[in-house]
């Protein structure tokens, strides 16, 4: 990097895993910071973006295991499609590094010694789930369970995503390993703990004196705070993936050295950590990060640094989540799309990088990208505002000035253009500077509806010898317009800017003062979107949850045996639809034909069809198993047709595959039939059973 000065303002982003592809959700974050470190570059502040991969942890030491290769190769192969990925969006960091470097492993060693040497460290014996099978302690993710508050199956060892409530993974019923569905022990090990709770109430004055905050960020902090804040153990069990703690058998939690990879990623860029250790404590340093890891950049690492007597960060800078159409992204709905995905689907990444831009203010609030939105804001404000005055100034002087410019307009209409300009071009760099892009978007759209009018009500072309100096106007508003865009829009700014034949403009160049110039011969830079179609994903990848299934009643009117088969019948159906349907199933050795005819049963109506040993059956009926050699055909009163609903899920149309079905567990408890603790009904009736009490159903 060839940043000669001394940086004067370190800006980082959060460090992303290097453990799967970068999605429209990260680039949330990349974009709002890439855009504010641009716009402090344009007003002349030597800062620098410092990011890096974040390598080590469970998941990825898992992971490659998984894929056969060794950690490293795993986080190499990321670590370059991230910034392959980034630099596609324009995203300019001047130091990408990774944690697993040699810096990284000096700076954790030397952090974590000054705080030993200080007494903010303390060993203590716990307990946690071990798996003899996997042959390793199982963090949060690694271990599935019920939740102990709702009894909901298949929940993480954190948090459980049908009631949110938070506890530990010994507290989880019937907990299995996610990796090998093992059943894990109890098992006692030594760990390291910072004495997070000792820097409460420095923390509390911290956060309260420092005035940039957000205020929701410092409540919420404050908040945990008063509700007492636990010890930080920051050592894991091998095998893991990171740095090995100095004289332990044990690794840093891979939390206690990625924020130390912001400082390892400035020594890349300075060349040294020493370097960067003075620089860290003299410049001003400023955290990009998402609202899911508030807990860790505002109390675990700014007690860390203190302790370990570092400056602490001058400003957090917090953002909300990406919903795509109002909703969470969902690889179902087609919304989870990679940064790459997206690129393909849209004629210039930069449009990305406005709507963001367009969206995001200095708050935790969530940012949502309305696909149909996206492209009418495109569209009208881009193309046919911006980019539009853009052309239509520079072809008008270029054709009929040959390009060349000699004097500005002076009369009134003129002078109250540049004073308005003039204002505004301040008004927009404060909100660049405080983080309110959304706003700073709204005021460049009004000087360029400012300068569209201008060129309007001036008529250039009804006196084209003498309206020279209206155009050289336009060119000066159209400099001052690359200009504004050029934090959230670099390579078009670029492209104005070599078409106006300048260069590398930056705030000081704001001003109507470019008079005796040649501009270059202009062209389109954009046209609209035409459309955008997001292809929902192929079965395999789609999320499969209880709301993928689609249950009805229906009511068995004939049977016969299956020619082909000792085990099956085949079945018909009157589902409500007024045609018949045929299903295939193996109860010959539970049912007479006789015991089934009449029979209202439920009906799993999205399934594949499929053939049985040459007949296709429609869709499945669900029966109880006991585990124990008795079966029991579920059964309802309701009319043929009736939707068997799960509690709270709506039901969906699309189809599932039978491995899909599967996936999704059904289950008989007391009599009751549930999904995902959640009671299966007909006409607002619980579905029940007679002889299964407790069991699985399929
Ligand atoms: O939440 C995450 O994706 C983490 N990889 C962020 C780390 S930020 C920093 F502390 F390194
Ligand atoms: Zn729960």
């Amino acid at each position: 990097m060839t940043n000669k000065k001394i940086p004067d303002i370190v800006v980082t982003s959060a460090l992303p895993y290097a453990n799967g592809p970068i999605h429209i959700g990260h680039l949330v974050e990349y974009i709002q910071t890439d855009v504010y470190v641009r716009f402090l570059k344009l007003l002349g502040k030597n800062a620098v973006y410092c990011c890096a991969g974040d390598t080590h942890g469970t998941a990825i030491e898992i992971n490659a295991k998984k894929e056969g290769v060794t950690p490293e190769a795993l986080v190499e192969k990321f670590l370059q499609a991230h910034q392959d990925d980034f630099a596609a969006y324009n995203i300019e960091f001047d130091s990408y590094y990774t944690t697993n470097s040699d810096e990284n492993k000096a700076l954790s060693e030397s952090i974590f010694a000054k705080l030993k040497e200080a007494d903010h460290i303390y060993e203590k014996e716990i307990e946690q789930l071990y798996s003899e099978k996997d042959k390793r302690f199982l963090p949060d993710r690694y271990v599935k369970g019920e939740c102990p508050k709702c009894g909901a199956e298949d929940q993480y060892g954190d948090n459980c995503e049908k009631c949110g409530a938070i506890y530990k993974p010994t507290d989880l019923i019937n907990p299995k390993s996610a990796i090998s569905g093992d059943t894990p022990i109890l098992k006692k090990s030594t760990h390291l703990f910072f004495k997070l709770s000792s820097f409460s109430d420095w923390l509390k004055e911290w956060l309260t004196k420092n005035e940039r905050l957000q205020p929701e960020v410092r409540n919420q902090m404050l908040g945990w705070i008063e509700k007492g804040l636990e010890d930080w153990c920051i050592s894991r069990d091998g095998p893991y993936f990171g740095f090995k703690i100095p004289d332990t058998d044990k690794y840093f939690y891979v939390w206690l050295d990625a924020p130390i990879g912001y400082i390892s990623s400035l020594s890349n860029l300075v060349g040294g950590i020493e370097k960067a250790e003075t620089i860290w404590n003299e410049a001003e340093v400023q955290h990009f990060i998402g609202k899911d890891i508030t807990y860790f950049h505002l109390l675990f690492w700014p007690a860390t640094l203190h302790a370990a007597g570092w400056k602490v960060p001058d400003n957090v800078v917090v953002h909300g989540f990406l919903t795509v159409d109002g909703e969470k992204m969902s690889k179902s709905r087609g919304t989870f799309l990679t940064a790459s995905e997206f690129a393909e689907k849209v004629p210039d990444t930069e449009f990305l990088r406005f709507y963001y831009a367009a969206n995001l203010g200095h708050a935790m609030t969530d940012v949502d990208l309305n696909l149909a939105d996206f492209s009418e804001r495109v569209n009208k404000e881009l193309v046919g505002n911006v980019a539009n005055f853009v052309y239509r100034t520079l072809s008008f002087a270029h054709k009929n000035y040959d390009g060349k410019l000699e004097k500005k307009a002076d009369d009134e209409a003129a002078k109250e253009l540049e004073q308005k300009i003039t204002e505004k071009e301040k008004i927009i760099l404060n909100y660049f500077e405080t983080y309110e892009f959304r706003k700073a978007v709204q005021e460049i759209l009004h000087v360029a509806d400012l300068g569209n009018a201008y060129f309007q009500a001036a008529e250039p072309w009804k006196n084209k010898e003498t309206s020279q100096p209206v155009l050289t106007t336009c060119v000066n508003l159209v400099k001052d317009l690359s200009l504004l865009l050029a934090p959230i829009l670099p390579e078009f700014s670029r492209k104005v800017q070599e078409q106006l034949n300048l260069k590398d403009l930056t705030f000081t160049d704001f001003g109507f003062s470019l008079e005796n110039h040649t501009i270059n011969k202009p062209e389109i830079i954009w046209r609209p979107i035409e459309e955008l179609v997001f292809d929902k994903p192929k079965e395999a990848e789609r999320d499969i949850t209880p709301a993928s299934l689609k249950l009805i009643t229906a009511e068995i009117t004939k049977v016969e045996r299956h020619p082909k088969a000792d085990k099956l019948y085949i079945e018909h159906l009157d589902d409500g639809s007024g045609k018949e349907r045929v299903i295939v199933s193996g109860l010959v050795p539970y049912y007479a034909e006789a015991e089934l005819v009449g029979k209202r049963i439920v009906l799993v109506d999205n399934l594949k069809p499929a053939k049985l040993r040459g007949v296709e059956s429609k869709g499945m009926l669900l029966a109880a198993d006991d585990g124990k050699g008795a079966l029991e055909v579920l059964e309802s009163d309701a009319k043929p047709g009736t939707p068997v609903l799960i509690e709270s899920f709506e039901q969906r149309e699309e189809e599932i595959t039978i491995d899909e079905f599967f996936s999704i567990k059904i289950e008989v408890s007391e009599n009751k039939v549930l999904c995902a603790g959640k009671a299966l009904s007909a006409d607002s009736k619980p579905l029940t059973t007679k002889k299964v009490v407790n069991g699985t159903v399929a």
